[in-house]
């Protein structure tokens, strides 16, 4: 598939736009300081915190390859495919307890099929299903506010 270009000026501080390249969703989350500050606490609880494994089929780029996952930290983009059997994990935000979240639930991302939880950089929690975290797709700034994608 060709790559596609996203302009992202609309994206505000804690808001999701998906967009679909080769046939997946493609999530852009533009992060806040506090969603920023929760992925240094989610570092211990997640199960491959560097992203060292490398089942997903394309490999991360060198840029990504930080506690971000990121090329700049505000800006996380990554496929919403679960890597477990390829379901959709759903937005869970806010921090706190909520229903079949961990009572320390820092924000991230829940699959409704058989419960793997991810941070907000898209790290899968520990004794989780989902084998891996969430892939990260290549891509590159156009501009301050363009993402070219693939
Ligand atoms: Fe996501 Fe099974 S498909 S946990």
């Amino acid at each position: 598939g060709a790559p596609i270009e996203v302009d992202i000026s609309a994206l505000k501080p804690g808001e999701k736009l998906t967009v679909e390249w080769r046939g997946k969703p493609v999530w852009i989350i533009r992060r806040t300081p506090e969603q920023l500050e929760s992925l240094k606490a989610t570092e211990a609880l997640v199960a491959d915190p560097n992203s060292e494994r490398k089942a997903a089929e394309v490999t991360p780029m060198e840029e990504t390859r930080n506690t971000w996952r990121s090329i700049k930290p505000e800006v996380f983009v990554a496929v919403g495919i679960c890597s477990h059997l390829g379901c959709s994990p759903v937005d869970r935000f806010t921090p706190g307890a909520q229903p079949s979240l961990p009572a320390d639930w820092a924000g991230g991302f829940l699959c409704p099929c058989h419960g793997s939880t991810f941070d907000l950089a898209g790290r899968v929690y520990k004794n989780k299903p989902a084998p891996d975290n969430l892939e990260v797709p290549p891509y590159t700034f156009v501009s301050d506010t363009v993402l070219r994608i693939g």
